[in-house]
């Protein structure tokens, strides 16, 4: 017999459910989390204790695993002393279940706890993180990876989440607060930082298995810098991108813009050692590296899996074309811009309201409205970025194909749902738009997002 309050448990949560999604199957499965935010702890040097905003007391934030198919349940809390809510990035998700402050739900006020729940429809490498001034809970520590599975997850006897961030700290090991705001950084890359972790640690070791195949997942929770990955071995086999399966290539090097993932996978036949290393900046870091260890006895084949990606760029012919034009920050030609209907000249904006970059001369934030489209409509986001600086442009809710030029190996469309796109390039992000509701576009260099390069574009 299920008890009264089973019952009552059980009445909500299928209302909710029906409300939210119908198509939403009761055979579903439902996989609970709590996660808590709270200040924390961390040592990333001997004895010196940063304070940190961590989710369940670690770095990084949990890792939550489901299967593809499945609902996930959050019960989240938040014992800050300040408002925030979670994204789950790249999650094709509902629209109220987004994160985005005021957008898709009010801020979650401290002590409070909010429900987040929505089902899991595709598999990869995604990540959770604060979307209420990410620019400094993102860099305090609020974030961790979410990993969907799939079938093809059976084929890997070794599956590792490489979550790097790129952290800014005093000299006493402590998060450099006084630098939060600063307009230089705003105005020109965004925080970098000066210590690298991978996992919350530096150059941790991880071991692997004897002829085996072992799925690396690369996640950038970086605020700004656009890490560059190299390795001991000459090639890396790259499998998926922003979560989604793509036909393996190999590259020699590696980016990884904040907000975007990359899979790979390394056949450990004849492997003892392999060291990774990041080399964004002129003295390379050893990031990380894999061991060969344990026994494998299953001799997994490489060649035996079916990596054929199942989608197709959808017919452009009937698309909906939104022109972006984006300019600002430090060297660059933004000598006037709107906010909120007004217009000012740039030294004004970049003084009295710390705004610095514009999409189509007017300075964003999360409840500017982009763009309207229609449910099933093909858009194209036709982006320019008329600035000196790179942007990993995100867009929330839908994955977009790019013809990306951020490999040397690969030049085709990619399905990615953040995009690094270089100073002067021009390019077509396309998508179709089969998700209703508000989804932001969006730097994610959190500090240009923060000083006006974000918008969102709705989808009725
Ligand atoms: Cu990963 Cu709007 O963010
Ligand atoms: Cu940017």
């Amino acid at each position: 017999m299920i008890s009264r309050r089973q019952f009552i448990k059980y009445l909500s949560y299928s209302f909710i459910v029906t409300k939210l999604n119908p198509v939403l199957a009761d055979n579903k499965k439902i996989i609970k989390y709590n996660i808590i935010a709270k200040k924390s702890k961390f040592s990333f040097y001997k004895n010196f204790y940063a304070n940190l905003l961590l989710y369940n007391n670690v770095n990084p934030g949990p890792q939550l695993n489901a299967n593809v198919g499945d609902v996930l349940k959050i019960e989240f809390t938040n014992n800050l002393d300040e408002p925030t809510s979670i994204h789950w990035h790249g999650i094709k998700n509902i629209n109220k279940m987004d994160g985005v402050p005021y957008l898709t739900q009010d801020p979650i006020q401290p002590g409070e706890t909010f429900s987040y729940e929505f089902p899991v429809n595709h598999s990869g490498t995604y990540w959770y993180h604060a979307h209420f001034e990410s620019w400094q809970q993102v860099a305090r520590g609020l974030y961790g990876p979410l990993i969907i599975k799939d079938k093809i997850d059976d084929n890997f006897d070794d599956d590792i989440v490489i979550l790097a961030d790129d952290w800014r700290l005093n000299k006493n090991y402590q998060i450099d607060k006084k630098s939060f705001g600063s307009l230089r950084d705003w105005s020109h890359a965004g925080r970098i930082g000066n210590w690298f972790t991978i996992n919350g640690e530096k150059s941790p070791e991880y071991k692997i298995s004897k002829n085996g195949l072992t799925r690396l997942r690369f996640i950038n929770a970086s605020n700004a810098r656009v890490l560059k990955f190299r390795s001991s071995l000459n090639s890396n086999k790259i499998i998926a991108v922003d979560g989604i399966i793509v036909k393996p290539f190999k590259e020699e090097t590696f980016t990884v813009g904040p907000g975007q993932r990359i899979d790979m996978l390394i056949d450990t036949v004849n492997i003892s050692k392999v060291d990774y290393f990041e080399i964004s900046n002129k003295n390379p870091l050893k990031a990380f590296s894999l061991k060969v260890k344990k026994a494998n006895t299953k001799n997994r084949e490489f060649t035996k899996i079916n990596f054929s990606p199942n989608y197709n760029l959808p017919k452009l012919n009937k698309a909906k074309t939104i022109n972006i034009h984006m300019q600002g920050g430090a060297m660059g030609n933004l000598t006037k811009a709107k906010i909120d209907g007004v217009e000012k000249d740039f030294r004004a904006l970049a003084m009295e309201d710390k705004k610095l970059w514009a999409f189509n001369k007017e300075i964003g934030n999360y409840e500017k409205l982009l763009s309207s489209v229609k449910k099933n409509d093909v858009v194209i986001l036709n982006v320019w970025n008329d600035t000196r600086w790179s942007h990993s442009m995100h867009l929330h809710g839908h994955h977009f194909f790019v013809n990306s030029k951020e490999f040397t190996n690969y030049n085709n469309y990619l399905l990615r749902d953040t995009y690094l796109i270089q100073p002067n390039e021009k390019s077509k992000l396309i998508f179709l738009a089969d998700n209703p509701g508000k989804w932001l576009f969006h730097c994610h260099m959190l500090e240009h997002a923060a000083s006006g390069m974000v918008n969102y574009i709705k989808v009725t």
